[in-house]
């Protein structure tokens, strides 16, 4: 059976015109299929593209270059049709603190041409779904940050949309709405079939949503594929850290690991000055080792012993197994949390 392609984005680009009227290349020529009922993510850290790239594929803000279809509408020559199938959950809130979420969501479903006992109908449907029954008639500026999220998703899928973009959905709140977001979304999947666009620069949550993961950064996709491809691509290593405070490390003991442990193929030392912000006392130092191993696990006894053998003090040790953050590491040479 062919895959139906549900958004397919092609050499999308924007340049911003700066303060100084020099260029900002925001996204620069991004191309993507994202297949109908799948979880689809954009991975990036802050700035890398991400709002820029769903203002462009929604048809509020005018590509420099490029284009997006959705269901086979351009987004920019028959915005209308594309948008038919659309919803959107933006990165910024947009609601009236005023009115209550059973008002909100009236006031937007009218916008979509709702009325009468139809829209009645959809907002009982979308209060429980996003699970605000109990809720819906306060007013959204008594509501925590979470539940404003989730009244925006509501607002989201009024128009019974077939696939929803959702920016950001769990900048700001609280653990416990994070997780009713993450499950929402997987409900929209599973429950209601819908085509998911999410994005976020949280490795966490991604990993565990998505069906496949575009890795975006400086406006580029860098990487793109199942968790397990991405993976892949950094053959399966596992990231050993070794904290040891202010001890430094020789050349010679990281050689030393790379040589004579089986699997070890990087052994790096940082030294991370870390300034405490409310005192003037000495910034705390934090040395860390970083060897990248195949089968971590099993060069960890070689390694402490190197260590001990060496007279370096390894005060804590983690391990963790190949992940995006790997990944992300491994392609940019960054942590995606800086
Ligand atoms: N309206 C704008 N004018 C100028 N620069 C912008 C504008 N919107 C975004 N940018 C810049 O484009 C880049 C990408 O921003 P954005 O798409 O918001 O990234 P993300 O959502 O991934 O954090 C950033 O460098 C940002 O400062
Ligand atoms: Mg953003």
């Amino acid at each position: 059976m062919q895959t139906q392609i549900m958004v397919e984005v092609r050499d999308l680009t924007k340049t911003f015109k700066g303060k100084n009227g020099a260029d900002i290349q925001a996204v620069k020529g991004i191309s993507l299929d994202i297949r109908h009922g799948e979880i689809y993510s954009l991975l990036g850290p802050n700035g890398a593209g991400k709002t820029t790239t769903i203002s462009m594929i929604s048809g509020l803000l005018a590509p420099t270059r490029g284009d997006a279809r959705i269901g086979g509408h351009s987004i920019t020559k028959e915005p209308l049709q594309a948008k038919q199938l659309l919803g959107v959950v933006p990165q910024e809130i947009a609601l009236y603190p005023t009115l209550s979420a059973r008002q909100n969501l009236d006031f937007f479903g009218k916008m979509y041409g709702l009325s009468g006992s139809d829209l009645s109908r959809r907002v009982d449907e979308i209060v429980d779904f996003v699970d605000l029954r109990e809720r819906q008639h306060d007013r959204i500026e008594t509501f925590s940050g979470g539940m404003k999220r989730r009244v925006n998703i509501g607002v989201g899928l009024l128009n019974k949309p077939q696939l929803i973009y959702m920016d950001e959905p769990t900048v700001g709140i609280d653990p416990q709405n994070r997780r009713r977001v993450l499950d929402t979304v997987k409900r929209l999947q599973q429950e209601m079939g819908m085509t998911v666009l999410y994005t976020s620069h949280l490795m966490e949550e991604v990993q565990e949503i998505s069906d496949r993961i575009a890795i975006i950064d400086h406006g580029e996709i860098i990487a793109e594929g199942t968790l397990g491809e991405l993976i892949q691509q950094i053959g399966e290593e596992d990231r050993l850290t070794f904290k040891v405070g202010t001890q430094t490390v020789s050349e010679t003991l990281l050689a030393r690991f790379q040589r004579e442990v089986e699997g070890v193929t990087s052994a790096s030392y940082d030294r991370r000055e870390i300034a405490d912000e409310d005192s003037t006392a000495l910034a705390h130092v934090d040395g860390v080792v970083t060897i990248m191993a195949k089968r971590g696990r099993k060069a960890l006894p070689d390694l402490l012993r190197i260590a001990d053998d060496a007279g370096l003090d390894v005060l804590s040790v983690e391990v963790r197994e190949p992940d995006l953050e790997g990944v992300f590491l491994h392609l940019t040479g960054r942590a995606l949390r800086d």
